[in-house]
């Protein structure tokens, strides 16, 4: 390089430079507090978090920030973040602590089934290490599920955080704790990941699943632990191309493929992906659980890698589940389960079948594949089966054994 070439170089560096400081300068940035929130943990600030939103959402700049700053504590009543934006890329950093009301009259007159949402936002992730804490406790105190008896008991609560409409978006490094309902629910998305998030709600709390997938494609789940009341992770009527990996659940019900098809609609869900779980005393491991009533498929499914401790049902598929009397009596079509591959599954069970495949009569489970699976009873002393109803498949190297139906 002569020096016109070095100089030329070193102008290259320096222009460089302006233009990276230039996409860091404050107006990328829209701090919560910039906005009016009073962090003091007990006053509304969901105006300020809008307002914030709003802004960053229609900046002319590149890539827009959203900040909740770090040690304060904010409430904010439920609320949606609506886009699309203008820039193609937006960030929501929550480092803070983020709580929804206590009380369960904040949402009369609201949609009950949400706290805080984003709608038709693509290219965003939402990041921090702060937490999303939604103050369940009344909520469950009041539910159908364990409160029967309530004349006004409620089987709607809401959501923790829900992502309606998206492409190309993203959560990670944040704790959720004590959802009143679901903690994170994804659904209408196209790529997706969830990546490294804590989701920690008591065991007995009703009806609160990790992570619920719904209409979705190209979802990733990993690196995180899933402790709650209901599923770690469950996945709804119409999804495809959905990976979990490195993921640790319980106490829980386990990663469930359903329960799908319960009005009696059409079910698509194929290509799920569940490698590198460990479940610790969950009442499920790898589950799919269909209505009888429902119509569709569930195909090209592998579970590899799994270990169980102390689980209920660690392997089991449901085609028979209808927990509602006299709603499932007459027999339709069913949803077809077929190509689902159970591949290095080590562990206990806490009843005796520990393997159970109960397909439906009218359309059996078929190509189901089976290799390297040793599962035994975490009660010394007992031994554990393997029970298949109308289910087709091979097996190799299982125990217990056997199972399937040539
Ligand atoms: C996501 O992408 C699809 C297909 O390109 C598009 O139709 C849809 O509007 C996008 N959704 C959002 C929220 O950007
Ligand atoms: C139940 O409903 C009654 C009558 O609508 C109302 O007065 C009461 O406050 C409600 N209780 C709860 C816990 O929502
Ligand atoms: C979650 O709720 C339970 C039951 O109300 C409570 O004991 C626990 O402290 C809560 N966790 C957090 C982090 O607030
Ligand atoms: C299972 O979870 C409990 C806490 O619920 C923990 O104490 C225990 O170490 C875990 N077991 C294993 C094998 O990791
Ligand atoms: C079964 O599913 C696996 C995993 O999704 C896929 O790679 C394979 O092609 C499927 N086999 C058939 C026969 O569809
Ligand atoms: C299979 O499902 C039927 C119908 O719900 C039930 O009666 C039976 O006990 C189930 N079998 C096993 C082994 O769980």
């Amino acid at each position: 390089m002569d020096t016109f070439g070095v100089l030329l170089f070193l102008y290259g560096l320096a222009s460089l430079h302006l233009t990276h400081s230039n996409l860091c300068t404050i107006e990328d940035h829209f701090n919560v507090m910039d906005y009016g929130a009073t962090s003091d943990g007990y006053t509304d600030d969901s105006r300020a978090f809008v307002e914030a939103w709003n802004a960053a959402c229609s900046a002319p700049t590149q890539y827009p920030k959203v900040i909740v700053p770090p040690e304060k504590t904010f409430l904010v009543n439920p609320v949606i973040f609506h886009g699309p934006c203008d820039a193609s890329t937006i960030n929501f950093e929550i480092s803070g602590r983020l709580m929804a009301p206590k009380s369960p009259s904040l949402w009369d007159g609201k949609d009950a089934s949400q706290w805080l949402g984003f709608k038709d936002v693509s290219g965003l992730n939402v990041d921090g290490f702060g937490s999303i804490d939604g103050q369940g406790k009344a909520w469950w105190d009041q539910s159908c599920r364990y409160h029967p008896q309530l004349i006004n008991c409620t089987k709607l609560a809401p959501t923790a955080l829900k992502f309606i409409s998206c492409n190309g978006s993203s959560v990670s490094n944040l704790n959720f704790v004590n959802s009143s309902q679901t903690h994170i629910l994804v659904t209408g998305c196209n790529s997706f990941n969830i990546n490294n998030v804590l989701i920690d709600s008591p065991q007995n709390s009703p009806n609160t699943d990790g992570i619920h997938i719904h209409s979705s494609q190209q979802l990733v789940i990993t690196n995180s632990r899933i402790r709650s009341g209901d599923d770690c992770i469950s996945i709804g009527d119409h999804n495809s191309n959905i990976q979990i990996a490195n993921v640790e659940c319980g106490p829980g019900h386990g990663i469930s493929i359903g329960s799908l098809g319960k009005s009696r609609n059409y079910v698509n869900v194929e290509k799920i992906h569940v490698t590198n779980a460990f479940f610790n005393r969950t009442t499920n491991g790898a589950r799919i659980k269909t209505w009888q009533v429902g119509r569709g498929y569930v195909r090209d499914v592998v579970f590899e890698n799994l270990v169980f401790y102390s689980v209920k049902n660690p392997i089991i598929i449901d085609q028979n589940y209808c927990d509602v009397r006299d709603a499932c009596r007459e027999q339709v079509t069913g949803v077809q389960i077929s190509n689902v591959s159970y591949k290095e599954i080590y562990g206990t069970s806490t009843t005796d079948i520990a393997i159970n495949l109960n397909c439906s009569r009218s359309v059996p489970c078929r190509g189901i594949w089976m290799e390297s699976i040793q599962l035994t009873s975490a009660n010394a002393g007992r031994k554990v089966t393997a029970s298949c109803a109308s289910a087709y498949g091979q097996e190799i190297d299982v125990v217990p054994y056997p199972c399937l139906l040539d």
